[in-house]
């Protein structure tokens, strides 16, 4: 999640490394107008990018699709007959992706599932059992959910990434976060922190996952399926 940035440095890395076409700056900036600038970063979606065509991805799920703007950019990195499946809840907001999606030219490679994440993935998964990659970018208190389904259908040595897991700057308290902690546009509640507190602890504590978190603004967790026992000497 990034506002289009201030920072010379983080500014200076986008124009080279992770310049946005028309399209994609016509995303964001449609959603900042709105006072919803939730999309990754550039530089995120060029990270998803690469991620994604190191691990030879070619089915991927993404929880959490706004406008399409991550959407874009992972689909760019699949093979031709790579595909992206993306969920989102809200009606507007998937009416939106799909039109930006279509004039991106990636409705063959993306299916926008509109509905809860949670009973999106349920109905998924009796069709697209296995898939290479999982991206999770939604509702925070759901996220120890979205691990299970991806402990369930990742394939051994699937490649898991989750956005905001800093929990706005909450998640490294020893206790719950006070009223007003996380911010005005993020009140944390206790059960989000509690939720968010566990999906960490079960990517980390090394037993289904390699795993690491890197101290992006937001926190981007990314994560290796474990192929079986012994890899977790790892
Ligand atoms: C942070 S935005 C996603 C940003 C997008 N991944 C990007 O970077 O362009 C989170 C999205 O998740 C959606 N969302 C929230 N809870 C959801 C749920 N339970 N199921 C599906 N979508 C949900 C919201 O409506 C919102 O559009």
């Amino acid at each position: 999640m990034s506002k289009h940035s201030e920072s010379p440095i983080l500014n200076y890395i986008r124009q080279l490394y992770a310049p946005e076409d028309a399209l994609l700056a016509q995303i964001r900036t449609t959603f900042e107008n709105r006072g919803m600038a939730i999309q990754v970063g550039a530089e995120e979606g060029k990270l998803l990018q690469l991620l994604l065509q190191l691990h030879g991805a070619h089915t991927v799920v993404e929880i959490g699709t706004l406008g399409g703007y991550s959407s874009i950019w992972m689909a760019r990195a699949l093979p031709e007959k790579g595909h992206l499946h993306t969920i989102e809840a809200d009606p507007e907001h998937a009416e939106l992706a799909r039109k930006y999606i279509h004039q991106a030219g990636l409705q063959h490679k993306i299916t926008v599932w509109e509905g809860k994440a949670r009973d999106v993935l349920k109905r998924m998964a009796e069709t697209i059992p296995v898939v290479d990659a999982v991206f999770i970018d939604a509702d925070k208190i759901n996220y120890p959910h979205y691990l299970d389904w991806a402990e369930a259908h990742l394939k051994p040595g699937g490649l898991l990434i989750a956005d905001n897991t800093l929990l706005f700057g909450t998640v490294q308290l020893d206790s719950p976060p006070q009223e007003g902690e996380g911010g005005l546009m993020n009140p944390v509640r206790e059960t989000t922190w509690k939720a968010m507190r566990t999906f960490n602890a079960r990517l980390a504590d090394g037993k289904k996952f390699n795993a690491v978190m890197l101290p992006t603004e937001q926190g981007l967790s990314i994560a290796v399926r474990r192929e079986n026992a012994l890899d977790a000497a790892l």
